[in-house]
């Protein structure tokens, strides 16, 4: 027996040199420390020899046992070590790559455009209208009705918009002058709004023409408010926008919720009045509507037109950003192509 223990001391110790993993090592407790390994099966026949016998093996056994527990550790550690920097080797992190690239997104030009008009127009005194006072789903009422555009006025058709099906009264904003009611029902004057937001029109899409599209509407509504301070606020916008005084031109329009209504047009940017295809040889730009708020429209919202007076006013976002850089078809805004929307 004791012959036995040293053959497979040996041979233990033969296999113990030889491991080169530690997937090896844990093979060869397996093989031979394990309940069913090779010296356990010895320790099992014990019980055949007699008490001294069983004392010299068993003792010479534990000894096998242990020797071997303590070379297997000894090489365990060193194959671990070895793994370990073999590993470490491999994948190793090299800090001089350059990192994973994420593109960086900025504002829309139209947001960008409109936040830029906002801000002038806070400098002038006026503050942002709040949201619920300039819904882009309106109702007949307040994007018609009360702007002073009763059921069967042609200008209806000039600003024909998208009806709702289930509600006959409900509509898709056709011009942001529904805030001017809004907010005059909910406010005394003095009143300084600006309103932004999405507008909608049933056009033939084109170049110049989108069936949705962005408008920043104006309110000034206080004592003694006269044509003279809406020329004035809006000399200085354009004056501000686009970057010096140039000059403008205020022509009579009509519109109904204003009397008298105005358009305004700058100087071509382009040709500096000369004529040129931008402004159709005529060297000057339509840039807005607007006018005085109609007699009938304070009268709408319970604001008495003796004691006060005001001026509205309504643009076209992606007008004044084509005008500004010169962009020839509304639609590019609309496209979301990188290669337009990156150069600004
Ligand atoms: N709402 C008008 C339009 O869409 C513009 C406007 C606003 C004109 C306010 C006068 C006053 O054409």
């Amino acid at each position: 027996m004791k012959e036995q223990l040293e053959k497979i001391f040996n041979a233990a110790n033969e296999d113990i040199k030889n491991a080169a993993t530690t997937e090896n090592i844990e093979e060869i407790k397996l093989k031979y420390l394990s309940r069913k390994g090779e010296l356990n099966s010895i320790k099992k026949n014990l019980k055949d020899l007699s008490d001294d016998d069983k004392r010299i093996v068993g003792s010479f056994a534990n000894e096998v046992a242990q020797k071997l527990e303590k070379s297997l550790s000894e090489k365990y550690n060193e194959i671990y070590k070895k793994e370990l920097n073999e590993k470490l080797q491999k994948e190793k992190i090299d800090v001089t790559l350059t990192g994973k690239y994420i593109p960086k997104g900025h504002v829309h030009p139209l947001t960008e455009t409109t936040n830029e008009i906002v801000e002038i127009f806070q400098k002038l005194g006026f503050s942002l209208v709040e949201p619920q006072n300039s819904p882009e789903v309106e109702t007949e009422y307040y994007n018609f009705d009360m702007l002073n555009v009763p059921k069967d006025h042609p200008a209806r058709d000039m600003q024909d918009t998208f009806y709702c099906k289930l509600a006959s009264n409900v509509v898709l904003r056709s011009q942001t002058s529904g805030a001017q009611i809004h907010v005059m029902e909910e406010q005394k004057p003095p009143i300084r709004v600006i309103a932004p937001g999405r507008v909608y029109r049933n056009e033939n899409v084109n170049s110049r023409k989108n069936n949705f599209f962005h408008q920043i509407e104006g309110l000034y509504v206080d004592k003694g408010i006269t044509m003279g301070d809406l020329k004035g606020v809006l000399n200085e916008f354009t004056r501000l926008y686009f970057g010096e005084s140039r000059p403008t031109r205020f022509r009579s329009s009509f519109f109904p919720f204003t009397e008298p209504s105005v358009e305004i047009d700058v100087q071509c940017i382009m040709c500096q009045g000369k004529g040129c295809k931008t402004c159709s040889g005529t060297g000057w730009l339509e840039i807005l509507g607007a006018g005085m708020v109609d007699v009938n429209v304070l009268k709408g919202v319970g604001i008495d037109p003796e004691v006060y007076t005001g001026f509205a006013f309504g643009m076209g976002v992606e007008r004044l950003a084509m005008l500004k850089y010169a962009i020839d078809d509304i639609r590019l805004f609309f496209n979301n192509d990188i290669r337009f929307l990156k150069q600004f």
